[in-house]
């Protein structure tokens, strides 16, 4: 695995009332993409915002903005997130009938598409699909919250992935979510992980400088 370990912080962690300036420290932080946590109440048991923020966030970052789409049905806001100015577009399989076409759509605005296993999805739900992502995200909590405790029994899922997506040869982001910390991340990396999505461990650090080389670079 010869991937660059690529950091993701999620804003969600950070204070809502300072989104822009939030999402410029941690851009000078050295992040890699900018995480940012759609949820309906529906889907998952919280609600935070939609593309009306995505586009209010764009013009404070030139990281990348990686959506991930809690919200059922989803197909009907990805032209919304796209116009938005959202970079990569994550949905969940359960959260529509017709995965493959969720994506086809998505790479059809020209964005990158994520599929994100929740932690009792199973890897072959991607399995037919591989063609068309270009990054899966294993969910290591239940998706709805930040600062939940991070689920060991996802590190073989991690590994199993890694196999599949070797296999197909092509430039796919194995991305983990979920209770990410300079603890935790050793871990995840070993098994196979090259992006780590991490909320409470960047934001809820006193320098995010520091928090995210310790995430990437775990002693
Ligand atoms: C949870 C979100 C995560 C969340 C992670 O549903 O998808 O992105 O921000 O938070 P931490 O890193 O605190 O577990
Ligand atoms: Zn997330």
């Amino acid at each position: 695995m010869t991937n660059k370990i690529l950091i993701a912080p999620s804003l969600l962690a950070a204070d809502f009332a300072r989104l822009g300036e939030e999402a410029r420290a941690v851009e000078a932080a050295g992040a890699d993409w900018l995480h940012l946590d759609v949820m309906d109440g529906h889907f998952v048991p919280n609600i935070t915002f939609g593309p009306l923020v995505v586009k209010a966030l764009r013009p404070h970052t030139t990281l990348p903005l990686d959506v991930h789409l809690m919200i059922a049905p989803a197909d009907p806001y990805l032209e919304a997130f796209a116009e938005a100015g959202a970079d990569h577009i994550a949905i969940h399989p359960e959260a529509g009938p017709h995965l493959h076409r969720s994506l086809q759509k998505i790479r059809s605005l020209g964005k990158k598409a994520g599929v994100v296993l929740n932690p009792s999805t199973p890897v072959e739900s991607v399995l037919w699909v591989m063609d068309l992502v270009d990054i899966i995200m294993v969910m290591t909590v239940n998706p709805g919250f930040g600062g939940q405790a991070f689920l060991s029994s996802q590190l073989p899922k991690v590994a199993a992935l890694r196999k599949m997506i070797d296999a197909t040869g092509r430039d796919i982001r194995l991305q983990i979510d979920g209770g990410v910390t300079p603890t935790t991340s050793r871990s995840l990396l070993e098994a196979g992980a090259d992006t780590l999505v991490a909320g409470s461990a960047v934001y809820g650090a006193p320098d995010y400088t520091a928090a995210i080389s310790a995430i990437r670079a775990p002693a």
